[in-house]
């Protein structure tokens, strides 16, 4: 056998705040389907992120590791290529986040972009939980924990990838040992989509997403709300395609980009009905969820099977943080009994 050369570790992570979504679909999950075949892939069910603002709301994020991983299985993860493990069940990424704290000031978290928008988003003012403040440092040593080389995330997710790496400096700095890798952010080359609002990214807490298990008739309702452009009135007036969310979606789904760009010359012209477009854009819908839908109702009968691919994930997750954790220990001179 040849020995096969060294392939990527690639982490993602999703806070299981809710189920995803279409918008995932596009931005993450497509490529991760990809990488699965590429790489030594983690996908981390990011509980304990959740749990840093959902204290009181915690079975809704139990529920949601659930619903996640089923999202996983559903769009074609594979439990034997991709590793799918539980935040919460790998103690060793606590420890680790411990130590880290002591490399990064408070006032650089409060610098941290990401977060500091997403406390104006949730009106936390000063009053911000602590772990919430700290949840860059857990992620970096989600990160850091599986040596990963390459991290897929959304543009809003680059701060993040900033700190770990700052982080990792820092610590092998400190012990004069490269035990820390590195990674680099790989960026989805879709953005995601945006909501079916045309006023945001799709998000199902401002109910504008659609979501992987659509039914039909949920298909079409969203298709039918989807924003176009309020100044096309009669079919003849031209239209506008920019910001126009069902040419977003099209760009996402149609795959005759021949088509497509015809499609987009009649609208501008004039000439072109939304119904028509809407038509051809529920049909790319409900073909592309139908099959997860499907794979989704399966899956969710069978949890006890769930439950095992979560236990099997997590466990060989867990002996990779063990075995990176091991030597962060021994670096800092803290293996007393070994
Ligand atoms: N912060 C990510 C989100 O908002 C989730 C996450 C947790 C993550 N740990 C991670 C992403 C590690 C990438 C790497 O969904």
């Amino acid at each position: 056998m040849t020995a096969t050369p060294s392939r990527p570790v690639v982490l993602t992570g999703d806070r299981t705040t809710g189920p995803l979504h279409l918008g995932h679909y596009v931005g993450s999950l497509e490529a991760r389907l990809k990488l699965q075949d590429e790489a030594e892939q983690y996908l981390l069910l990011a509980d304990m992120q959740a749990l840093t603002d959902h204290m009181g709301r915690h079975f809704t994020v139990r529920e949601n590791v659930i619903e996640v991983a089923i999202d996983y299985l559903a769009v074609g993860i594979d439990p034997a290529k991709s590793i799918i493990c539980i935040q919460s069940q790998i103690p060793e990424l606590a420890e680790l986040s411990m130590l880290l704290m002591n490399l990064v000031t408070v006032s650089r978290l409060e610098r941290n972009p990401t977060i500091k928008e997403e406390i104006r988003l949730r009106g936390f003012e000063r009053d911000i939980p602590a772990g919430f403040l700290v949840y860059p440092v857990s992620q970096a040593a989600d990160i850091t924990a599986f040596k990963a080389t390459v991290v897929p995330v959304g543009r809003d997710q680059l701060p993040m990838i900033e700190q770990t790496n700052e982080l990792v400096r820092s610590f092998n700095a400190g012990v004069g040992r490269d035990i820390l890798v590195e990674c680099g952010a790989l960026l989805s080359p879709v953005g995601r989509l945006p909501g079916v609002d045309g006023k945001a990214k799709m998000s199902k807490s401002l109910n504008n997403a659609i979501s992987l298990g659509a039914e039909p008739d949920e298909i079409h309702k969203a298709v039918k709300r989807t924003y176009t452009d309020s100044n096309h009135l009669r079919v003849d007036d031209p239209g506008r395609v920019e910001g126009n969310v069902v040419f977003s979606f099209l760009d996402a789904f149609e795959s005759d980009k021949q088509r497509l760009a015809e499609l987009k010359r009649r609208y501008r012209a004039g000439g072109l009905a939304d119904s028509a477009l809407k038509r051809l854009l529920d049909e790319r819908l409900q073909a592309v969820i139908e099959p997860i839908r499907l794979r989704r109702q399966r899956f969710a009968k069978d949890p006890g099977e769930i439950i095992n691919v979560l236990r099997h994930g997590t466990e060989r997750a867990r002996e990779k943080a063990a075995a990176t954790f091991a030597e962060v220990r021994r670096a800092l001179g803290l293996a007393y009994f070994a």
